[in-house]
């Protein structure tokens, strides 16, 4: 019985692929007599195609128009676009360093997002660490010898007043920047596009507002600090034992130790004339240019990259003149510190007024009657 049945199965099977088979050769021989009578095939894709010859050949296929428009970096078209890139719709193609071989704004765009933004953020957050280990295990640097209850003072109120402005207007704008280069990773997520794009907008407007204040006040800075930034003999002694940071006796000093002229020669003068030249491009405050979107592009990169080294050098200043070291906040604050400051921080400066050779205060009073001596800080 079950011989049987599996008998009628395979005669069943043996049936089925017959009839596939013969099938398959009926199609075969269809279409070995070709397309029917009357159909014409389009002609092949060809690379000169306009778009729409491409459309006949591959329907849905652009190539041809996105093509042209990409190309109008060579050959202008016709736009409403006013300027001197009128009807150049998408740059031509470009490498910056760091970019493959291709349209300049997508060049710009890998190189921006690809190199500046996630090393200058890495840089950023190491420097923070760094700082953050520094205090932990050191603390804050200073205050070994007793108040002498007699002031000298370091800044006089103008000089506070340049610091000051520039101070803040660099806040404003590392804050706006940071927000604009950063934000759309960090915060966009968390806030929703809403909040993010009204703040990014806020934000943009205050870094180009607080932008020409801080040039202005960056020049300021630059006249008025210059003369005690100049370098001195045993600047090099104290930049080859870190000014005594890291253990032993600190290194007398001028007026500015040479870690302060450091940053006043790299981060103010150097990366500052960068970064208020390729912010004032970038605002279009420079007469006469052009400016061009390959020009802006470059631009653009340069304020970046400048800005995030600027940054970083002057976390380190903002810790020293913060929390990094005892009484230095209060010369910022009111101008004055303690002999006792002076002697230990600054020696050499110390050294001078105790000869007179500076005055111990250098700006007028107006009623000397009013000014009492200050009472010793604990
Ligand atoms: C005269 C001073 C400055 C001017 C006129 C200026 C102007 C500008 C402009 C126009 C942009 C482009 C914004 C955009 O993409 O739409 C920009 C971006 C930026 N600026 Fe400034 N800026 C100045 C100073 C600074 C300073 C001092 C810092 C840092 C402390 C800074 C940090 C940045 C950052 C991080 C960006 C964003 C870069 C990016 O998104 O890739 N800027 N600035």
């Amino acid at each position: 019985m079950n011989a049987k049945i599996s008998n009628i199965l395979r005669q069943g099977l043996l049936a089925a692929a017959l009839a596939l088979g013969a099938g398959v050769a009926l199609a075969q021989t269809e279409a070995a007599k070709g397309p029917p009578a009357g159909f014409t095939a389009p002609d092949l894709p060809k690379p000169g195609d306009s778009n729409a010859e491409r459309a006949k050949s591959q329907p849905g296929n652009n190539a041809p128009f996105w093509g042209s428009v990409r190309d109008s970096g060579d050959k202008p078209g016709i736009t409403t676009m006013s300027g001197p890139e009128q009807g150049v719709l998408i740059q031509s193609f470009v490498k910056y360093p760091g970019s493959s071989f291709t349209t300049a704004g997508e060049a710009w765009r890998q190189v921006r997002n690809r190199w500046i933004l996630p090393y200058g953020g890495a840089l950023l957050v190491i420097v923070v660490v760094a700082i953050g280990l520094f205090y932990w295990r050191k603390g804050s640097m200073g205050g070994h010898g007793a108040d002498t209850g007699r002031s000298v003072e370091r800044f006089t109120p103008f000089e506070r007043a340049a610091h000051w402005t520039n101070a803040i207007a660099f806040v404003a704008l590392a804050v706006s920047g940071l927000v604009m280069a950063f934000g759309k990773f960090f915060m966009l997520p968390i806030i929703g596009s809403t909040l993010f794009g009204w703040l990014t907008y806020a934000l943009k407007n205050l870094h180009n507002f607080a932008g020409p204040l801080f040039a202005v006040s960056l020049v300021v800075v630059l006249l008025t600090f210059i003369r005690d930034n100049m370098p001195r003999a045993g600047d090099i002694t104290w930049l080859k034992r870190a000014g005594g940071m890291f253990g032993g006796q600190e290194v007398p000093s001028h007026r500015f130790n040479a870690g302060e002229k450091v940053l006043f020669w790299a981060g103010v003068f150097f990366f500052g004339l960068i970064v208020v030249g390729s912010g004032l491009f970038l605002d279009q405050l420079v007469p006469g240019m052009l400016y061009l979107r390959g020009d802006m592009q470059i631009a653009h990169m340069i304020h970046a990259v400048a800005s995030l080294l600027m940054m970083t050098l002057f976390l380190g200043h903002i810790y020293m003149g913060t929390i990094g070291m005892k009484g230095a906040y209060q010369a910022m604050r009111t101008g004055q510190v303690d002999e006792a400051w002076a002697k230990e921080h600054h020696e050499l400066w110390y050294d001078d007024i105790r000869a007179g050779k500076i005055p111990a205060q250098r700006s007028i009073p107006t009623d000397p009657a009013t000014m009492t001596p200050r009472a010793p800080q604990a």
